[in-house]
């Protein structure tokens, strides 16, 4: 690696476009190179941000020595070759959600990560968001008292999202509801068995054989007696977008609004029934960042100049955890600190939603997590 700031690749410039200003902006790392299929947005997106290292080819661009690290923002279907790839050139990889689509691919990914010594982080949203950075500093400090219970659902209609979502099983993308539950308890999940219920259109259903309009799981977790339950939705269920993630404990319980953009709630023990509940603010973790990057959290941008505005990207609504996750994988490379999710973590997350979609083709039969996911 080069003794200077980490020099990151970003692929995919979709939703991956959002993170190019925060890795310019961060005091430790610089975006030296993009690819993207097209060359036409491969240089609007390369012009707009000052990038001059541009490929519309992935492995082209792994061929490159200057660049240390890959942040890979690509379709889901693409994920685990790419990671592949990019672990066996040399690079440190960052990779958003899901890991891969199959327990194998899990188990290649891990495999090859600690054969080559590299750092692999899924870039999960949820747990840098505002929300759970909130609720586990609340349990961390005991104020919610014992943990009793977790659960996280994410329903989302993907109607005319691109092609790799059509008639995608629920739990193939549940990353989101998996990993700030077991990130909450700080365990891995043991076991997991899940229920389909309803039934999408038949032509969605027939593209992965998987008819579930709803996929509902309890997970068991390693060393722990909280048992975590999740669930999901893609198509075809009427429901506003939502992330959320609920947490109970002895004391204090804090529980996602309903509605977008409402207050959260938070319910306090051995008050009158009338007083238990209380919406709260949720603060912003920005103080947790190195400065140029704390207003990535709003959804701040930099332009060229360096001069900071306000922009309505995805940075702001993913909880304002964009900034996080880019601060995350650097000092976990720099090796400040361990990935969070780690390579390990990742798979572990991941395969609950695979495992829990067999599960529900199998009548909720119970499935264990296989060894490589849990700590080696
Ligand atoms: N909250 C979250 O964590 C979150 C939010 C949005 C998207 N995502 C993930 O980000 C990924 C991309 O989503 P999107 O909505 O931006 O998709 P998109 O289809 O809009 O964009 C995909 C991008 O990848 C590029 N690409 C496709 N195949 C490629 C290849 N083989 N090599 C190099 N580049 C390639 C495309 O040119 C495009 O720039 C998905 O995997 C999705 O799951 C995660």
């Amino acid at each position: 690696m080069s003794q200077g700031p980490l020099r990151v690749a970003v692929a995919g410039l979709g939703f991956g476009a959002e993170f190019l200003p925060i890795y310019r902006a961060h005091p430790d790392a610089e975006c030296v190179a993009i690819c993207q299929r097209t060359q036409a947005k491969l240089d609007e997106v390369g012009d707009a941000h000052g990038i001059a290292a541009r490929y519309t080819d992935f492995d082209a661009m792994l061929r490159d020595d200057s660049i240390d690290a890959v942040h890979i923002n690509t379709p889901i279907p693409a994920h685990a070759e790419q990671t592949l790839a990019a672990l066996e050139a040399g690079k440190h990889v960052a990779c958003t959600v899901p890991m891969a689509t199959s327990v194998e691919d899990c188990r290649r990914i891990v495999e090859t990560a600690e054969r080559v010594g590299k750092v692999y982080m899924m870039m999960e949203t949820v747990v840098y968001s505002r929300e759970y950075l909130y609720m586990k500093d609340l349990l961390d400090r005991g104020e919610l008292g014992r943990l009793q219970f977790v659960q996280a659902s994410h329903m989302q209609d993907m109607e005319g999202w691109p092609d790799y979502w059509p008639g995608l099983p629920p739990m193939h993308y549940a990353t989101h509801v998996v990993g700030p539950c077991l990130g909450m308890t700080g365990a891995e999940a043991d076991s997991v068995s899940c229920h389909g219920s309803g039934r999408i259109a038949d032509d969605l259903a027939a593209i992965h054989d998987a008819p579930f309009a709803v996929e509902s799981a309890h997970i068991t977790l390693r060393g722990s007696d909280v048992v975590a339950r999740v669930h999901r939705s893609l198509f075809d269920t009427a429901r506003q977008y939502r992330e959320s993630i609920d947490v109970y404990g002895s004391k204090q319980a804090v529980e996602w609004p309903l509605i977008e953009h409402r207050p959260l709630v938070k319910h306090v023990a051995k008050r009158p029934e009338q007083e238990i509940p209380e919406e709260v603010e949720c603060p912003d973790f920005a103080h947790l960042l190195p400065e140029p990057i704390q207003p990535f959290t709003t959804g701040g941008v930099y332009d060229l100049e360096g001069n900071t505005h306000l922009s309505f990207t995805q940075g702001g609504g993913h909880g304002g955890s964009h900034p996080h996750l880019v601060h995350a994988f650097v000092e976990a490379v720099r090796g400040h600190r361990r990935a969070f999710p780690d390579v390990r973590q990742s798979a572990n997350w991941t395969c609950v939603g695979i495992l829990a979609h067999e599960s529900a083709m199998e009548g909720g039969a119970p499935k264990a997590l296989p060894d490589f996911t849990h700590p080696a």
